[in-house]
């Protein structure tokens, strides 16, 4: 199922051909400088599976982000259902996103978060959506500016999945948007 299409991207559900490249991001260590760990090949298959039926039963999720031209996976973003007790309760819902290294600085990762804000506030009649990142991960957090979203220094807060033993992955700052926002200030989605 494609979820939306912008002008150089499809935004669409996992097939079994898209394997190797999650797989790929998932164990690449500068993608995955702020996680405090790597996913070998069975890590990477079992979080794809999940991934893939998370989206089948709810509709949210981390779907897969691909080039119109030739539909070739360049990675992954979505609308993912979160709760991370006692700082984001039940019902969150966060914007991510996470692509190859060698698609990086092209606009991609802004032009899918822009179409994703677009559903979860258009079809998926959303109030708020958030995200987080470490707090060092500038790039990340230019995509949260650059789609409109505002710092909400009242919510960040310490990961509590990081372990002790990576204390700078800990501190996490939040990024919030809210329907209203977005209506008011939309930037349009191709
Ligand atoms: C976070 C991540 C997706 C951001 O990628 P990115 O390439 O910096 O972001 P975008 O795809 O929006 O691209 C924006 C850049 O492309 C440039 N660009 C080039 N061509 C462009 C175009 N046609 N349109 C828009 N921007 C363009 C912009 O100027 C900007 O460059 P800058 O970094 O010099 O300011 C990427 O770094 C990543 O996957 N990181 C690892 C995973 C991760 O940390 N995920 C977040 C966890 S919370």
């Amino acid at each position: 199922m494609i979820i939306r299409k912008t002008e150089r991207l499809i935004i669409r559900n996992w097939r079994e051909g898209d394997r190797d490249l999650f797989a790929e991001i998932n164990n690449d260590p500068k993608v995955m400088e702020f996680f405090p760990f790597r996913r070998d090949r069975a890590a990477a298959d079992a979080l794809f599976d999940r991934n893939a039926s998370t989206i089948a039963e709810t509709g949210f999720g981390f779907f897969a982000l691909a080039l119109r031209d030739g539909d070739v996976p360049i990675g992954f973003c979505g609308l993912s259902r979160t709760h991370l007790a006692p700082h984001l309760p039940g019902g969150t819902i966060e914007i991510g996103w996470r692509l190859a290294v060698s698609y990086w600085r092209k606009g991609y990762a802004t032009e899918a978060a822009l179409a994703l804000l677009d559903h979860g506030f258009g079809e998926r009649n959303l109030g708020e959506i958030v995200s987080f990142a470490v707090a060092t991960n500038a790039r990340s957090i230019a995509v949260m500016r650059r789609i409109g979203m505002r710092p909400d220094p009242s919510r960040d807060f310490d990961h509590p999945g990081v372990p002790d033993t990576h204390q700078p992955l800990k501190r996490h700052v939040l990024y919030t948007i809210t329907a209203d926002e977005w209506r008011l200030g939309a930037k349009t989605p191709n």
